[in-house]
């Protein structure tokens, strides 16, 4: 009996200090469609094609999505994301409205951020206190607003933030071109969709983007010296996911397809030909047209009735 004992608790003190209790946790959403481990919240929608939209075009929205388990973020992590931030389409008469605010991938010991602000705090920082609620938050940031008291460089940019808005690092959105060997710049807002890489390790975080036809790209768009376990105070209990905000700038603002593991060396690839697809391309289109046809048959079928 003593010895039973004795071994049940030799296994669980080993089970305690073996490096196998350090849980890998790696994932791959090609669409949102029926996940159960998706916590969304504010304007976040999942549409019956998989996309997951995080704001549509109202003003002053938020909307978060996260992966709703809590993970152990050690010594490195890895995630490829697609996402596309669409304007209003210009309507004839009515000035252009301008596009924004922006997405961010961001890493939270919570994920409650019911006391964040829209606009350009990104349903990620607080505008009382310029801080995150939780006051720990790493956020790499696609931004399409200029707000140059937040160390922006221009409109259309990529930041990394800590625990603030005002950005630690930041580049105007572009990606170097392994065929042209030059540094090329992507429209944030063109509303075509948009790959981004962000990895972390040794102590470094490490940011890159390109069109959805380009593969990573050999150089990084911006790295920065990032340390989880000086930002968190608990790095076995961090929430990933994403945010997007609009104001009285808006674009309907979309993850199409995400990838991410706690560990740099196993992320799973992101099949691009099988993500989700951007709601709006064609399909209401042709729905009207359908509904339009159906119409005018049966006007035609009335108007020769009577004429007969
Ligand atoms: C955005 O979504 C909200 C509901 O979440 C809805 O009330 C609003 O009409 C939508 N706005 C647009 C422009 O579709
Ligand atoms: C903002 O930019 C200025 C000038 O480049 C720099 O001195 C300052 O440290 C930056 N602020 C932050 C929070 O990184
Ligand atoms: C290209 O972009 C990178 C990253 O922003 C930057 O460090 C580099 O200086 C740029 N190169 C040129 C030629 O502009
Ligand atoms: C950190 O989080 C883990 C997982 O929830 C928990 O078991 C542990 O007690 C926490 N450590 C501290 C110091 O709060």
């Amino acid at each position: 009996m003593a010895s039973w004992l004795l071994q049940i608790l030799i296994i669980s003190s080993l089970h305690l200090i073996s490096p196998s209790s350090q849980k890998e946790t790696r994932f791959v959403y090609e669409d949102f469609l029926d996940r159960e481990d998706l916590y969304l919240d504010g304007s976040a929608i999942v549409h019956p094609g998989g996309s997951l939209q995080l704001t549509n075009t109202s003003k002053y929205q938020i909307g978060h999505a996260f992966y709703d388990k809590p993970l152990q973020l050690t010594s490195s992590f890895s995630t490829h994301f697609v996402c596309a931030l669409v304007k209003k389409p210009k309507v004839e008469g009515k000035p252009i409205t301008e596009g924004g605010h922006g997405i961010a991938f961001i890493v939270s010991p919570s994920m409650d951020f019911s006391h964040a602000q829209p606009t350009r705090y990104l349903g990620v920082f607080d505008a009382s206190t310029i801080k995150s609620p939780s006051s720990h938050v790493l956020a790499v940031e696609l931004d399409t607003i200029w707000n140059p008291e937040f160390n922006d460089t221009k409109s259309n940019h990529v930041g990394i933030d800590v625990n603030s808005p005002l950005s630690v690092g930041v580049a105007s959105a572009s990606y170097y071109s392994d065929v042209e060997k030059k540094n090329e710049s992507i429209n944030l807002l063109s509303g075509n969709p948009i790959q981004v890489w962000v990895d972390y390790e040794d102590t470094m975080l490490t940011v890159w983007i390109s069109p959805l036809d380009v593969k990573k790209p050999s150089r990084p768009l911006l790295s920065h010296p990032i340390n989880l376990a000086k930002i968190f105070p608990n790095i076995s209990k961090l929430y990933v996911g994403f945010s997007a905000a609009t104001g009285n700038a808006v674009s309907d603002q979309y993850i199409l397809g995400w990838s991410f593991s706690t560990d740099r060396g196993s992320l799973q690839r992101l099949d691009i030909s099988r993500i989700a697809e951007l709601p709006y391309s064609t399909g209401t289109d042709k729905k009207l047209l359908a509904l339009f046809i159906i119409l005018f048959g049966c006007l035609a079928i009335v108007v020769s009735a009577i004429l007969a």
